[in-house]
């Protein structure tokens, strides 16, 4: 085999490099894998907060604010949106977004039949909704989707008309407040029914966002394997050629020597490794040698 024709060094060399090619391109793609799903299982778990932070906010709408001023809705003549529970949840979001930590995160309650259009679920959004109401089990989809705007990681969750209350603006025109049909018309966001999943309640993040985090981990790690490498490259060339390669050069040199009867020439022996026991072998025979020979030339 051709590395059977190289030196030891470079032998050492091209095998460690074929090792260590493999082990970082493996080492690569699992790690990525790695930071990847917890990249993503960390916005999740963010963004899990927060719709259930949105749902707090939309229950204490329904239970602490709308008592007290339901009365006012059918006879103000504009609407308070703040009796609404997906107004309050809105509203409280945009505040949200003012942290740091959230400002690249968004909130929609993508809905089917929405009251207020910029709500309505586009044909991606109205899939998820259809996917919670065929499959009763599934509480939670994640993943990536392409927006005009760039490739954003998205969590949605089932919403569904969970109170009696909510069908007073959301299920016949006549039974709605007069003010909300003032403000938003008779025609949208009507027709829900009792536990209908009407919508879904999406947080998105730019994908980048959570992208980036996981290749920034990626090239620390990764640079650090690679210095780790180089450093154990260079410790086992030092090592090879420090007792392995330049004692044994010098051993083939001094049995050269030898071998053309330069007898006075000794096998060094630097160590006490298996190179030392090898020269002071070398050494014996030498002497053995040295004995026969003279025993021979007495003979003569
Ligand atoms: C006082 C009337 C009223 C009540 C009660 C009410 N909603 Fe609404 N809802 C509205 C209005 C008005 C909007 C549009 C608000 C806006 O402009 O963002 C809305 C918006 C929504 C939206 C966002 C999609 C859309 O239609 O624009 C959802 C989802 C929703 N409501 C669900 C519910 C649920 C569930 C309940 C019961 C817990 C409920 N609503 C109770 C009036 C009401």
């Amino acid at each position: 085999m051709w590395l059977q024709r190289l030196k030891l060094g470079p032998r050492f060399n091209v095998l460690l490099a074929l090792v260590f090619v493999g082990g970082f391109a493996l080492s690569g793609l699992a790690l990525s894998n790695v930071l990847e799903s917890r990249a993503k299982n960390e916005v999740t778990s963010k963004a899990l907060v927060l719709i259930q932070t949105m749902n707090s906010v939309r229950d204490y709408t329904t239970t602490n604010i709308q008592p007290l001023l339901n009365p006012r809705l059918d006879t103000d003549s504009t609407f308070i949106a703040e009796t609404v529970p997906a107004f309050a949840a809105t509203e409280v979001f945009q505040r949200v977004r003012k942290i740091d930590d959230y400002k690249d995160f968004f909130y929609k309650e993508a809905t089917l039949n929405p009251t207020n259009l910029r709500d309505k679920a586009d044909s991606f959004e109205a899939n998820l909704v259809q996917r919670f109401r065929e499959e009763s089990n599934t509480k939670e989809i994640s993943g990536f989707r392409d927006l005009p705007g760039g490739q954003v990681f998205y969590i949605a969750r089932p919403l569904a008309v969970g109170k009696e209350s909510c069908l007073r603006c959301h299920s016949t025109v006549d039974k709605a407040p007069k003010s909300q049909i003032a403000t938003y018309g008779d025609q949208n966001g009507f027709g829900w029914k009792l536990n209908d999943i009407i919508a879904a309640q999406i947080v998105s993040v730019p994908a980048e966002e959570v992208l980036d985090n996981a290749r920034r981990s990626l090239t620390l790690i990764m640079s650090i394997l690679l210095g780790v490498f180089l450093a154990i490259v260079f410790v086992i060339n030092y090592l090879l050629k420090r007792s392995v390669i330049r004692p044994i050069r010098q051993m083939a040199r001094t049995a050269e020597a030898v071998s053309m009867g330069e007898m006075a020439t000794e096998f060094e022996q630097n160590s006490r490794d298996e190179i030392g026991t090898l020269a002071a072998a070398f050494n014996r025979m030498k002497s053995s040698l040295e004995i026969s020979m003279n025993l021979l030339n007495k003979k003569q």
